[in-house]
């Protein structure tokens, strides 16, 4: 039996690195829900990598897609969503965010998401300049409203990290 019935989408938002797919996995594995990966179905509407849109199209139109494809995983019904790093950035994205589902800030330090966005380049914003500059001006300019979500949990690296955990309590 399910520990928790979901009745709202459960939105993963935080900067890049923080987390949000990883632990989206695993907390709809363990809520026995669905999930699905908005950076993932925008590859996937498009049929182009984030970068190629970013390059090709320009951030505008990326965000354009991005509001759109959220717009359908919101109405689709109660699951885990991870969310690329801006998407909350976005006024009408996150009005539907707020409006439609719980909103879940995975928050970490500037190492952590450093460590982690470092595994991966497949970040057009990071490709810009040196990744640990840009990622510390993101925290400072997006924290502000990645505050605004519903739930704020913490999700560093370290012997204590159990995100998944913490936010089945704090749901
Ligand atoms: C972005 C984060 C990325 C991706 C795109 C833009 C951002 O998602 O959507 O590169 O503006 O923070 P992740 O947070 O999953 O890396």
């Amino acid at each position: 039996r399910p520990e928790l019935r979901l009745t709202r989408p459960i939105v993963l938002v935080g900067l890049m690195g923080a987390g949000k797919s990883t632990t989206g996995r695993r907390l709809a594995r363990r809520l026995g829900v669905g999930f699905a990966d908005a950076d993932d179905e925008i590859e996937e509407a498009a049929g182009m990598r984030i970068a190629d849109i970013f390059e090709i199209y320009g951030e505008a139109e990326f965000r354009d897609l991005e509001r759109k494809v959220m717009q359908r995983l919101l109405a689709e019904g109660p699951r885990v969503l991870a969310t690329g790093g801006g998407a909350f950035m976005n006024d009408e994205t996150r009005a539907m965010v707020k409006d439609l589902g719980t909103s879940v800030w995975l928050k970490a330090d500037l190492d952590t998401h450093v460590r982690r966005t470092a595994l991966r380049d497949t970040r057009p914003i990071l490709r810009k300049g040196d990744p640990k500059s840009i990622l510390a001006k993101l925290i400072e300019e997006r924290s502000p409203i990645y505050a605004q979500a519903d739930i704020t949990v913490e999700s560093h690296d370290g012997p204590h990290k159990d995100t998944v955990g913490k936010i089945v309590k704090a749901l």
